[in-house]
């Protein structure tokens, strides 16, 4: 029994000094002082000892029984506070780590254009005009000259809201509100949000951007069309920037042109960025109909005037080599913040 009593001891002593958890220190005590542990077993065979040894046995099992219980008592300290050392440490504030910077966003990349060239315009003398993205059926067709199920409506994919309610197709309808509200002479620009009913591809978008140049006046000629797209055009892409007019159809404007710009990356030499032609397509342009200045209330014997369309989001593309348009609407955080 003796040797039992020791050996148990050592056991005990050297399981609790070496519990690296409070999980295993709780094993240790219930494998020796539990109500099956080992420490416990002894003491219940006390009372099955004759007489005589009961004394000194039950002295040395209670001494043991202490010593056992001491051991994992200070065990268990030993480990707290260890523990409560290691979560002090790792919550510790480091005062010597660089501070954490709040995001700064930016201005989207199409956003940025759009300013720059309204800059340009407004230094030759344009005022700045918002139309809604929501228009209805009337300014974004009828005022312009497209009549109800006139083929022309083809040409532009149109998301409907109701009958009569629908996302704009282009930023002209804003020259008719302005034209409404404003007496002639008027010379303005109009930026804005368009939306089209387009497969989604690298190529097309269901959303795009535009701005619209307007101006009307006594006696406005094509040649002043050709001489400001000129001017507006060569600020924005260099000195010897070339404009080229092809002849086209818009419904409010007669004569139209699609109007090409001279490659700005290789000044019209033939490269992958205008698809080795030179020329770029960038807008639709012409002299306001005669039949849009009746529906705004203008004399169209007085008056004369031009405007053209600016795709905003071909030209962002081909200016940084953006070879999916979906990337311009997407939200992407790597590729936004290089602008
Ligand atoms: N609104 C036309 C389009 O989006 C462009 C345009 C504007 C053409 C003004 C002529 C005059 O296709």
């Amino acid at each position: 029994m003796t040797v039992s009593i020791e050996q148990i001891r050592e056991a005990a002593l050297a399981e609790a000094g070496s519990a690296t958890s409070a999980g295993v220190l709780d094993d240790v005590r219930v494998k020796y002082l539990g109500r099956s542990g080992k420490v416990t077993l002894l003491l219940r065979e006390i009372s099955r000892l004759p007489k005589e040894e009961r004394p000194s046995f039950g002295q040395s099992v209670n001494k043991l029984k202490v010593e056992v219980a001491k051991a994992i008592d200070e065990a268990a300290e030993t480990l707290a506070r260890r523990d409560e050392g290691e979560s002090l440490r790792s919550s510790a504030l480091d005062v010597t780590l660089p501070g954490r910077r709040p995001l700064v966003g930016s201005r989207h990349i199409i956003t940025q254009t759009m300013e720059e060239i309204l800059d340009i315009l407004t230094d030759m003398g344009f005022t700045i005009e918002y139309g809604p993205e929501v228009e209805s059926d009337y300014y974004n067709f009828e005022a312009l000259n497209f009549p109800p199920d006139h083929p022309a409506r083809d040409m532009q994919d149109t998301f409907f809201i109701t009958d009569s309610l629908l996302l704009r197709t282009h930023t002209s309808p804003t020259q008719i509100r302005v034209m409404e509200k404003t007496e002639p002479p008027l010379r303005v620009a109009m930026p804005g949000k368009c939306f089209r009913s387009e497969a989604i591809n690298p190529r097309s978008h269901i959303v795009f951007h535009q701005i619209e140049g307007l101006y009307v006046d006594e006696g406005v000629t094509f040649g002043d069309l050709k001489g400001t797209l000129d001017a507006f055009l060569r600020t924005y892409f260099g000195k010897d920037t070339k404009l080229r007019f092809r002849p086209s159809f818009f419904p409010f404007t007669e004569p139209s042109a699609e109007v090409d710009v001279s490659c700005f990356l290789c000044r019209g030499k033939g490269c992958r960025v205008c698809k080795h032609s030179g020329w770029l397509e960038l807008l639709g342009a012409g002299m306001v109909d005669p039949a849009v200045f009746e529906v705004v209330g203008y004399d169209p014997e007085k008056y004369t005037g031009y405007a053209w369309g600016l795709g905003i989001d071909r030209l962002v593309m081909m200016k940084y080599g953006i070879t999916d348009i979906r990337i311009l609407f997407e939200n992407h955080m790597q590729f936004l913040r290089q602008f």
